[in-house]
């Protein structure tokens, strides 16, 4: 039995095995997420989540900006080989470059808050907690900070041994896509239409680097042609907070009125042309995605409880259970 197993996985393991009739050890796939289950570290680190939520509150009441930053950090792990921590690695042995240094991966942040809840976790259960449920408690604390409704985390996850920039390749949307690429990438890993628009709605806080998006509000015909939708007042403004006048990347905030709430706005500014990013402008010309843009700028409680919902699908994305992958002693080193 794996370190880390709580009492359901031990007992609905038996029950497979008493089924099955013979001591065949049990192996995961890369799977479906659906060996994970709540409460996990119940009897081996019962305080984890406590220790967890205490390490992002304290780093969100220094720096609000930084809740924004763990939830993006959770979608780009998921998205590229899985919720496994891979992109929290510095080195790996292979020695390739890892995933943190691909420009798909611009701008993300957030890795001190994880390690220093390692650090804590390790003091109280060593060798227990694994980054990868880490980094799947603190994006649900920051979310919860920043105004979701609570959400319970299903836990298990182990943490991978490889992180290599190539695959970070169609794995994750760039703010040029279009709607099909974001849902064919989404299809691939198991989410819907649905789940992209809702979790889209992140992009609700937070910040964005300019060279994300400028070249919509310098390049005026080009802009026209592929994107008629962008506000000409709302452009305005853009352009005065990213001047083309120097070689600095400056940020902004994605909604420049609740820059750090978590809330349904981000629909309501794109029905009206205030889309930062291409890729959020462009849902409205899906005839799916805007209807479930509509609904959701007209039903903030709906988004609310869908966001969870489609938090913990996120979380589920091909993940290492059992005894696959290790529990990392340091989350941006594989144990030597
Ligand atoms: C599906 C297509 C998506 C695209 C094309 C996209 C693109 C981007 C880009 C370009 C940025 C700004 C990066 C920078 O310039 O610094 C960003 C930020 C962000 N994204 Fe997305 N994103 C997508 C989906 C998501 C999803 C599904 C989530 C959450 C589950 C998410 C959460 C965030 C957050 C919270 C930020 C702000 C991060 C910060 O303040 O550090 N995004 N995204
Ligand atoms: C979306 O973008 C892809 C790749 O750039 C392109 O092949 C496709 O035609 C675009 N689809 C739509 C509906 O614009
Ligand atoms: C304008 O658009 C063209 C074609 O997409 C691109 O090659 C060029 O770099 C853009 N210019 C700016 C200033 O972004």
């Amino acid at each position: 039995m794996a370190v880390g197993d709580g009492p359901l996985s031990i007992a609905t393991l038996t029950v497979i095995c008493m089924v099955l009739g013979s001591s065949a050890t049990v192996t995961y796939g890369r799977g479906d997420g659906h060996h994970l289950h709540v409460q996990y570290y119940k009897n081996t680190c019962p305080q984890a989540e406590n220790i967890i939520r205490e390490a992002v509150m304290e780093a969100v009441t220094l720096d609000p900006g930084v809740a924004a930053a763990l939830v993006r950090l959770q979608f780009h792990d998921c998205f590229v080989n899985g919720c496994d921590a891979s992109i929290l690695l510095e080195e790996t042995p292979s020695r390739e470059p890892v995933e943190v240094t691909s420009p798909s991966n611009v701008g993300v942040r957030g890795f001190e808050v994880i390690d220093e809840a390692k650090t804590r976790l390790e003091k109280e259960c060593p060798g227990t907690v694994s980054c990868a449920d880490i980094v799947a408690f603190a994006a649900r604390d920051a979310s919860v900070a920043s105004g979701i409704r609570h959400y319970l985390i299903p836990a298990g996850r182990r943490d991978g041994l490889a992180s290599r920039a190539i695959d970070t390749k169609g794995n994750l949307p760039k703010p040029s896509s279009n709607v099909s690429v974001m849902a064919n990438i989404f299809t691939k890993k198991g989410l819907n239409l649905h789940d992209l628009v809702t979790l889209l709605g992140s992009h609700s806080f937070g910040v964005s680097h300019c060279s994300s998006f400028d070249y919509r509000l310098y390049n005026f015909s080009q802009m026209e042609a592929m994107d008629p939708q962008l506000d000409m007042l709302f452009a305005f403004t853009l352009k005065l907070a990213c001047p083309k006048v120097d070689k600095r990347d400056f940020k902004v905030h994605f909604d420049y009125i609740t820059p750090n709430r978590l809330d349904n706005f981000y629909y309501l500014r794109i029905l009206y042309g205030k889309g930062l990013l291409y890729s959020d402008q462009v849902l409205l010309e899906d005839p799916q995605a805007r209807e479930i843009v509509a609904r959701m700028a007209f039903d903030p409680d709906y988004w609310n409880m869908e966001f969870g919902k489609a938090m913990i699908r996120l979380g589920r994305t091909d993940v290492l259970t059992g005894t696959q992958g290790e529990i990392r002693r340091q989350c941006r080193f594989v144990n030597q």
